[in-house]
């Protein structure tokens, strides 16, 4: 990796400033999370194609359907955040990860604990259960121990800081539920209150922890990736308020339905803000042409809004409407998904071309960072995915398996494709 001083001094991309710095870790910290997330996306999306009629009858409470979705959040969405976290927090808040080591073994942890959590969802094995949620325990607390440790050695208190100050303490949050309805899989001792402890579950992990990643680090992504200037900060400000809030009252053991009527709204406000915030950037971006990477993420911006607006109906519904209950998942769980395939698209191509173009610039000719993948490549990618995605929803809404079996296998041609062509990009080199 080439120092601050050794930068090259010009042709460097805008992107440089925000995703590198003399701080930041070497590639392969982060490039072992974007491997093998890329990896739990293939899996994930060829198991819905196994479990896509389970979830088109409504059935995502099953083992199987909640194996799949944990491959997409604990492997696909969870080792993502925390590879772009390994190699954005020096440039977020000025600051490295504490401790380097400790995120290789938050790293194996998360790897082999999704995988052993998912098996174990499948056959049932009650042993490998409890090891996969405690190995799944152990790198959420030390990722958040790490985070934590980074965050409050720094003074100044920026937007991105409040909102991984957040998720920091929801990323302790999350397992514990977790362990709560891992355990109870086989003790059933949450009895009748098991789905309402699932809802709970789900939305303090996607509104505490993703939401809540995702509104500090599109707030120095996007502006950046979107070339977009002038851009207010207001909504985003009120987004990690709210989006704060509303994990705190869903986190709360105490206070009935009352807790999740004002978790919920709070929750919903924090997406609604984020949602102003990024039409804001994308309204003010100067290059009025959106490359294939933002076209994926502004298609999982659009997903958010079409979750927020159906979770009043599911969550009220809730299993008297299983279709619409599963669907909103579906919707929701899609777009962070396709939030996250865009940002590979400009985060690893820059990242190759900073470490091994950069410091050849003004010594002989380099690519620029949108030369090192075919941009009709990328456009039929995205395209893959979000036919999937969009095909598997309205499959799911319709209660229709062959469709949703044809609409996966299509979002697996999409992840197949992506992680191929982020992997011949990690592979570059100049000649
Ligand atoms: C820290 C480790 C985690 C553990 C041990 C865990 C465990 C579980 C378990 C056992 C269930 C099934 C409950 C049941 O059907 O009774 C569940 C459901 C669910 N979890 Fe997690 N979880 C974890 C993290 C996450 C994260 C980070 C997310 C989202 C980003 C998430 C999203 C969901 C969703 C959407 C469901 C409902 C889907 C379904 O049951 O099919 N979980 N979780």
């Amino acid at each position: 990796m080439h120092s601050g001083t050794a930068q090259p001094p010009i042709a460097l991309p805008r992107a440089a400033g925000a995703l590198a710095t003399d701080l930041s870790p070497p590639p392969g910290l982060p490039g072992e999370h974007f491997a093998a997330a890329l990896l739990f996306f293939v899996a994930g999306a060829a198991a819905l194609v196994l479990v896509a009629p389970d979830v088109a009858a409504g059935a995502f409470y099953l083992p199987r359907v909640a194996a799949t979705v944990h491959l997409f959040t604990l492997g696909w969405i969870m080792l993502s955040i925390f590879g772009a976290l390994c190699q954005f927090l020096p440039v977020a808040i000025g600051r490295p990860l504490r401790w380097p080591g400790l995120a290789h073994v938050s790293f194996g942890l998360q790897a082999a604990g999704a995988a052993a959590f998912a098996a174990a969802l499948v056959t049932g094995e009650r042993p490998l259960l409890y090891i996969g949620a405690a190995a799944l325990s152990g790198a959420f607390v030390l990722f958040a121990a790490n985070l934590g440790a980074a965050l409050v050695a720094v003074k100044t208190r920026s937007l991105t800081w409040w909102a991984l100050a957040g998720a920091t303490v929801f990323l302790v949050v999350t397992p514990a539920y977790g362990v709560v309805l891992a355990t109870n899989l086989h003790d059933g001792a949450l009895g009748a209150a098991r789905f309402e402890v699932v809802a709970a579950h789900a939305h303090v992990a996607i509104v505490g922890v993703v939401m809540l990643v995702v509104v500090g680090v599109a707030h120095r992504l996007l502006p950046m990736f979107l070339l977009s200037h002038g851009a207010s900060e207001r909504p985003a400000r009120v987004a990690v308020a709210l989006l704060f809030a509303g994990a705190t009252a869903l986190a709360l053991p105490f206070g009935g339905g009352a807790r999740h009527v004002v978790g919920g709204v709070l929750a919903a406000g924090g997406v609604v803000a984020f949602l102003a915030q990024a039409a804001l950037f994308f309204r003010k971006r100067v290059r009025r042409q959106l490359d294939p990477g933002m076209r994926l993420a502004a298609a999982g911006v659009a997903g958010l809004a079409l979750a927020v607006a159906l979770a009043p109906f599911a969550l009220t519904r809730g299993l008297a409407a299983p279709h619409l209950l599963s669907t909103y998942f579906v919707v929701l769980l899609g777009a962070l998904s396709m939030f996250v395939a865009g940002h590979y698209y400009k985060i690893v191509p820059f990242l190759v071309w900073y470490h091994r173009f950069g410091p050849l610039v003004g010594k002989r000719k380099v690519p620029r960072v949108a030369d090192l993948y075919s941009e009709k490549v990328a456009t039929a990618n995205g395209a893959l995915l979000v036919t999937g995605w969009a095909g598997f929803a309205l499959a799911t809404a319709a209660a229709a398996p062959g469709l949703a079996r044809v609409a996966a296998l299509v979002l697996t041609a999409g992840a197949v494709l992506e992680a191929f062509v982020i992997a011949r990009v990690a592979r570059r080199r100049p000649a």
